[in-house]
């Protein structure tokens, strides 16, 4: 969800109110996202490196993340939305923030509609060191480790990889996103500014993505 700074510089406004606008394009866009049928839409929300903005940015984001999540899990929980949480819980996160996310994921662990990923405090590169820690903390022997065992250990081992991956405002980079999970993802870049994305831009990506040909690596017989 990029642009939202950009967005509200363009106005003449304070970049926290980009942030703020995009919640309406969240909405929206996961509100369509369900209608169509999908069934895993992950969002990334706060970054690890996230952390080197501003303080009162990093401020704002983390209340406004908090603010969201008790605005909205009730609509989301009517919604049959299965709210999942993945990054790094640690200590800068408050601790108030922690709780609301667990509140958020066991109210709706029982929801059998979208599963609605939020990366919060996330790096690719993060969830690979967590991964490989915890693969060392086991004791799997080198020679038993397979992409499958590294699959297992990552934050969500039940999230499927995904088909598309969309990144908004004109930034062509993955910015250590799901670095593992995208490997053979289709990418679509668009250049609208987060809180202007609506599920239209959602639509017309899903429509680019369906005429990709997907081949991991091997051919298509013509
Ligand atoms: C994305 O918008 C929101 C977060 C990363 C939290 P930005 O804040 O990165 O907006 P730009 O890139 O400065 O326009
Ligand atoms: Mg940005």
């Amino acid at each position: 969800m990029d642009g939202n700074g950009r967005w509200a510089e363009l106005k003449g406004l304070p970049r926290t109110e980009g942030h703020t606008a995009g919640e309406q394009s969240l909405m929206d866009v996961l509100e369509g996202a369900d209608e169509l049928g999908v069934k895993w839409f992950t969002v990334f929300a706060f970054s690890t490196e996230n952390w080197r903005r501003p303080p009162e940015e990093v401020r704002f984001l983390l209340n406004f993340n908090e603010k969201i999540l008790l605005e909205r899990q009730d609509e989301l929980h009517e919604r049959n939305v299965r709210i999942r949480f993945v990054g790094r819980r640690e200590r800068r996160v408050p601790k108030r923030l922690l709780k609301r996310m667990d509140e958020a994921e066991i109210l709706t662990r029982k929801n059998t509609g979208l599963t609605f990923t939020i990366a919060f405090n996330y790096g690719g590169r993060a969830e690979l060191v967590d991964a490989m820690r915890r693969i060392a903390d086991a004791e799997i022997p080198a020679s038993r480790i397979t992409e499958k065992t590294i699959s297992r250990y990552l934050y969500d081992p039940s999230m499927p990889d995904p088909d598309l991956m969309i990144r908004t405002s004109g930034e062509y980079r993955i910015s250590n996103f799901l670095l593992w999970e995208l490997a053979y993802s289709e990418l679509v870049f668009s250049e609208v500014l987060w809180p202007d994305f609506r599920r239209e831009h959602l639509f017309a990506a899903i429509k680019e993505y369906q005429d990709r040909d997907r081949r991991y690596g091997g051919v298509t017989e013509s």
